[in-house]
Formats: C-alpha cells, structure tokens, sequence
C-alpha cells in the first residue's frame, strides 16, 4: 500500500508553486511590455510586485512546517508561459494584443487559484493555522488580480481587439449594446448598400 501523507502530498504541491511563482516573477516583466495599454501595464506591474510577495510567503508556509523553501519544476506553468510568449508574439502589433495578452495572465491565474485554494484547504485539515491564513492571502490576491484582469479585457481590450476585427454581424452585443466602432460601421452601411458618410 502507498503510505503517502497528505503533509507530503501539501508539501509537494506547495514545492511546485513555489517553482511557479518564481517563474512567474521572470515572465510578468515581458508581459507588462508586450502590452500595449498602460492601464494594462499598471495592473501587471502591481501584480508583479504581489507575486514577489507570494514567494515570500510560501517560504514562510515552508517554515511552517520546519522545512526550508525548495521548489520542483512546475511543468504547467512552465507550458502555459511559454503559450503566453507564443501568442504574446502572434499578436504583437495587433488591436487584439492587449486581449491576448490578459487571456495569457488568466489561464496563470486560474492556475494558481485552484492550487492555492487546495493548499488553503490542506493547510487547515493539517492544523496549521499560519500556513492557511498565509495561503488565503495569497489566494485573495490571485482572485483579485483575475478579477482586475476581467474588468480590463471588458471595458478596454476585448472592444479594442473587436474594432478592427469584427465584421458587421458580430460586431453587435446584445447584452452591452452596440460596440460598433465607425470602421464596422462603414463596413454594415456598405453590406446594406449605403454609402458611408
Ligand atoms: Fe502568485
Ligand atoms: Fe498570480
């Protein structure tokens, strides 16, 4: 029978985070460039300065559980950074760059919020009530810079990446109103026959 612990299975993932956010501390620097919108930029700089943070708090999880920070290749994070870089490339010199750029950030978020939000869960099962209140910020964090992040692709990216894009049939949203850029308004006065003005 597998004897394996939940303190070792806690103490593996948290190994891999730990590895993650580090990764994440080289990465975030490139995505603040490649974006092209300085609100953008703004919220992955700060989260940049957060995520320097979270390594400091997972080494004190570590100390937690008297053991010293180590980290073990995190191979989606690895993978979905490098899918950043990809379409972070693809997209440079785009209207739609800036929403590629957030899609890129989300998926590492939503990443790191399901492994926080099991590590908070186990830290509490363990008894370690330091560790989970130290993992909860981190998750706080996580949940808040994705939800920065949906605001922005909202109100800014997604409509900037629409408008040279879109043609006349999606160019509409039914349930935000009309998004119709005047380029995608020429384009429907022409499909409908009308010269545009
Ligand atoms: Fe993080
Ligand atoms: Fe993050």
């Amino acid at each position: 029978m597998n004897t394996k612990t939940l303190q070792e299975l806690f103490l593996s993932e948290l190994a891999d985070m730990y590895d993650a956010e580090k990764r994440i501390v080289k990465a975030l620097p490139k995505m603040a460039k490649a974006a092209t919108c300085t609100d953008l930029k703004g919220a992955i700089e700060r989260h940049l300065q957060e995520t320097l943070g979270h390594v400091t708090k997972l080494e004190q999880v570590f100390q937690c559980f008297d053991m010293g920070a180590k980290g073990k290749t995190c191979e989606a994070t690895k993978g979905l950074l490098e899918e950043g870089d990809e379409i972070a490339a693809d997209f440079k010199g785009s209207p739609a760059i800036n929403a590629a750029i957030i899609a890129a950030a989300q998926k590492v978020e939503h990443y790191e919020m399901a492994s926080y939000g099991c590590l908070h869960e186990w830290a509490g099962l363990l008894g370690n009530k330091k560790a989970a209140s130290l993992l909860e910020k981190i998750l706080d964090e996580e949940k808040a810079a994705n939800e920065g992040l949906t605001k922005l692709a909202v109100a800014k990216s997604n409509p900037e990446a629409l408008c040279e894009s879109c043609d006349t049939e999606n160019a509409r949203q039914p349930d935000r109103g009309s998004v119709r850029t005047p380029l995608a308004r020429r384009r429907g006065l022409r499909s409908m026959g009308v010269s545009p003005r």
